[in-house]
C-alpha cells in the first residue's frame, strides 16, 4: 500500500542491513505505541532495535490513541477522515499502509490492541513470509503509565497485555516527555527520546541475551511494564542521561487511581486523583519490590521494571476469603442474588 504524495525523511539508521552473522537478526520484533505511528518516541525506538540488528516491524496507529486501554477498535471507514498524526498521511489514504521509505514501518487506523494485531494476522502472515515474532514491544508512551490503574487505561499498555495473551512476550515501556512528529524532532543524544530508545533497547538486549531460546525469553502470561524518568532534555536535575533498570511492583503507598473532580464554578467535570487500601495493597507477587511510582518519580535515573501477569485470577489465599457460601461471616457478600442470563459469544463488549 504505498501512496505517492507521502513523503517522510529516511531515517538514517535504515542503513543498517540485516546480515546473517548477527546473532539478533533471527529475533523478530513488532514495534507499537499508543501516540501514533508518527511520534518521536517509536521512531527513535524503531531505529535503535535496527541498530542492534533485530528483525524489526512496526505496526502503530494512525493517530494519536492515548487512554484507549486494551480496547479493539478497528477502521470505520475505508479511508482516514483526518489524516495521519501530524499531517504524516494524507486525507483520503487508505485505512492502513506502509511508509514509503521503508516497508517494515506500517500505520493502521485502530487502537494500539488492534494495530499489533494487524500486524501479527495480517502483514507478516501474508505479506512478510508468517515470520514468527517473538518480542512485541510498545511506547515508549508520552507520560507515565504507573500504578495499577493503568492496566485498564493504557493504550500503550493495552497492546502489551494483549500480545502477552496471544502468548507472545511483551514490554510496555513509558517515558515523561512530550508529543513530537518524529521528522522534526532533536537528534540529540541528550533528547529524551533518544535515551529513552538506548534504555528500552538495553532491556531487550538483556532478555535476548539471557534466553535459551525463544521459549524462555518471558514465561507465558508475564510481561513488563516499564516506566522510565525523566531524562536528558526532560530532565531539570541535567544528571540523568543513562538509565539503569531496576525491579518494582505496581501497587505501594504511591500508586494512584483516578477519580472524578467537580469544579464548582466552572461547572466542569475532570479527572482527578486518589488512593485507596486497594491501590496500595500487594496481593501477588514480591512485596519486597519498590512500588513503581516512587522509584520512576523520586529515585532518581532509575527505569522501574514492573512484572505483570494477564492471569487475573486473585491468588488462592486471597480469593479463599471469597468463598462466601461457605462462610458465615463476610463484610463484602453481595446485597442482592441474581440469576446468570445464558452468555452469548460475542467478540466485541
Ligand atoms: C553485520 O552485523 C555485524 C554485527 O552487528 C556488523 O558488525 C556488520 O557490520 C554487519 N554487516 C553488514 C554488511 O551489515
Ligand atoms: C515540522 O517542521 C516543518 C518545517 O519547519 C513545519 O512546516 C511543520 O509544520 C512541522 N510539523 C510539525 C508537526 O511540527
Ligand atoms: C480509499 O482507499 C482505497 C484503498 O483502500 C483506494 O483504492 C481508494 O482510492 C481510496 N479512496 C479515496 C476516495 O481516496
Ligand atoms: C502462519 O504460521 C502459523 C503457525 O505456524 C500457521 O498456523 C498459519 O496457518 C500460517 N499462516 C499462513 C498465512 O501461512
Ligand atoms: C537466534 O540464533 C541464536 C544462535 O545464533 C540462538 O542462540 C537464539 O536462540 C536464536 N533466537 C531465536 C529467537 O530463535
Ligand atoms: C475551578 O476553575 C477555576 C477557573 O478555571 C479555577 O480558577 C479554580 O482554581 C478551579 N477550582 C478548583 C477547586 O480547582
Amino acid at each position: 500500500m504505498k501512496f505517492s504524495n507521502l513523503a517522510l525523511p529516511l531515517l538514517a539508521s535504515c542503513a543498517v542491513a540485516q546480515n546473517s552473522t548477527n546473532p539478533n537478526s533471527n529475533t523478530t520484533i513488532i514495534v507499537t505505541n499508543d501516540d501514533s505511528w508518527a511520534s518521536a518516541n517509536i521512531r527513535s525506538l524503531y531505529s535503535e532495535l535496527k541498530k542492534e540488528g533485530y528483525n524489526v516491524f512496526m505496526f502503530a496507529p494512525a493517530v494519536q490513541q492515548s487512554g484507549t486501554g486494551g480496547t479493539f477498535n478497528l477502521p470505520r471507514a475505508a479511508n482516514l477522515t483526518k489524516g495521519g498524526e501530524f499531517g504524516s498521511i494524507p486525507v483520503g489514504a487508505p485505512n492502513w499502509g506502509q511508509d514509503d521509505n521503508d516497508d517494515h514501518i506500517w500505520y493502521f487506523d485502530g487502537t494500539p490492541a488492534a494495530a499489533m494485531s494487524f500486524g501479527l494476522d495480517y502483514a507478516i502472515p501474508r505479506l512478510f513470509n508468517n515470520a514468527t515474532v517473538d518480542l512485541v514491544v510498545s511506547g515508549p508512551n508520552e507520560g507515565w503509565n504507573i500504578g495499577p490503574n493503568i492496566y485498564t487505561m493504557s493504550g500503550t499498555n493495552g497492546a502489551m497485555y494483549m500480545a502477552v495473551l496471544r502468548g507472545i512476550p511483551a514490554i510496555a515501556y513509558s517515558g515523561m516527555n512530550s508529543h513530537q512528529y518524529y521528522a522534526n524532532a532533536s537528534t540529540s543524544d541528550n533528547a529524551a527520546h533518544n535515551i529513552y530508545a538506548k534504555a528500552a533497547t538495553g532491556i531487550v538486549n538483556n532478555l535476548v541475551k539471557n534466553a535459551k531460546d525463544r521459549a524462555t525469553l518471558l514465561p507465558y502470561g508475564v510481561g513488563l511494564s516499564v516506566n522510565l524518568p525523566r531524562a536528558g532534555d526532560v530532565d531539570p536535575t541535567g544528571q540523568c542521561k543513562e538509565i539503569k533498570p531496576i525491579f518494582t511492583r505496581q501497587t505501594g503507598p504511591a500508586a494512584i487511581v483516578l477519580k472524578l473532580s467537580y469544579n464548582e464554578t466552572t461547572n466542569r467535570f475532570s479527572p482527578g486523583i486518589t488512593n485507596s487500601e486497594a491501590s496500595k495493597a500487594c496481593l501477588n507477587g514480591d512485596c519486597i519490590l519498590p512500588d513503581e511510582s516512587d522509584v520512576v518519580a523520586n529515585w532518581g535515573c532509575y527505569a522501574s521494571v514492573s512484572v505483570i501477569t494477564t492471569d487475573y485470577d486473585a491468588p488462592r489465599d486471597v480469593a479463599g476469603e471469597v468463598q462466601f457460601l461457605n462462610r458465615g461471616e463476610v463484610k463484602f457478600a453481595p446485597r442482592v442474588y441474581g440469576s446468570f442470563a445464558p452468555v452469548e459469544a460475542s467478540p466485541y463488549f
